[in-house]
């Protein structure tokens, strides 16, 4: 193949909440169109498809990314966790998730994968206020909880009572770790 052909398509070699993944990849493929479309991960929603929302956050290499505005061929070699691959793989829901449920973190439930993803990355060590947490959550939108919901089920997951203090004999912060789950092949 002559140099200057233009490339339609890559081998790419990844993992994929700690399953190996190979696939040919069209260049112009979007990271978030390989996870729902091609591996049937279906649980990183897309809304706005450019970068504002944060509904499709997965974390590539344990950092958070927009899904949306990642090119797959991009996470050749690559560690790329889903919402999936934080979900137990019993069925039940990780200390993060329940808080959520518990707390009415949640209406519709679109934009909460997002939520997650950022929260799972995020050391609770590091956001020691709810003004710290607001912040960290700003790049995730929801049209239904007005918040203060979410806010609530963070401070739960992260062992602090409703007005956001340590919580007494709660000193496991529940947010931070990722666990390998099913879902790629
Ligand atoms: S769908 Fe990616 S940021 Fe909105
Ligand atoms: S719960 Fe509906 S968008 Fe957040």
């Amino acid at each position: 193949m002559n140099d200057l052909e233009p490339v339609d398509a890559l081998d790419i070699e990844l993992r994929v909440n700690g399953s190996a993944v190979r696939r040919r990849v069209p260049v112009r493929r979007l990271l978030s169109d390989l996870l729902r479309d091609d591996l049937s991960l279906t649980g990183t929603h897309v809304g706005c498809e450019h970068g504002v929302c944060g509904a499709c956050t997965v974390l590539l290499d344990g950092q958070p990314i927009r899904s949306c505005l990642q090119l797959a061929v991009t996470a050749d070699g690559c560690e790329v966790t889903t919402v999936e691959g934080i979900t137990p793989a019993d069925g039940s829901l990780s200390p993060l998730q329940a808080a959520f449920r518990d707390a009415h973190g949640l209406q519709c439930g679109f934009c909460t994968p997002g939520f997650l993803m950022t929260l799972v990355a995020a050391d609770p060590a590091e956001h020691p206020t709810d003004g710290s947490i607001d912040a960290l959550l700003s790049g995730n939108l929801c049209r239904c909880t007005g918040y203060q919901n979410i806010r609530t089920a963070v401070r739960r997951a992260w062992g602090r009572d409703d007005e956001g203090n340590a919580s007494a004999g709660s000193d496991t912060p529940l947010g931070s770790g990722t666990s390998s789950g099913s879902g790629a092949s």
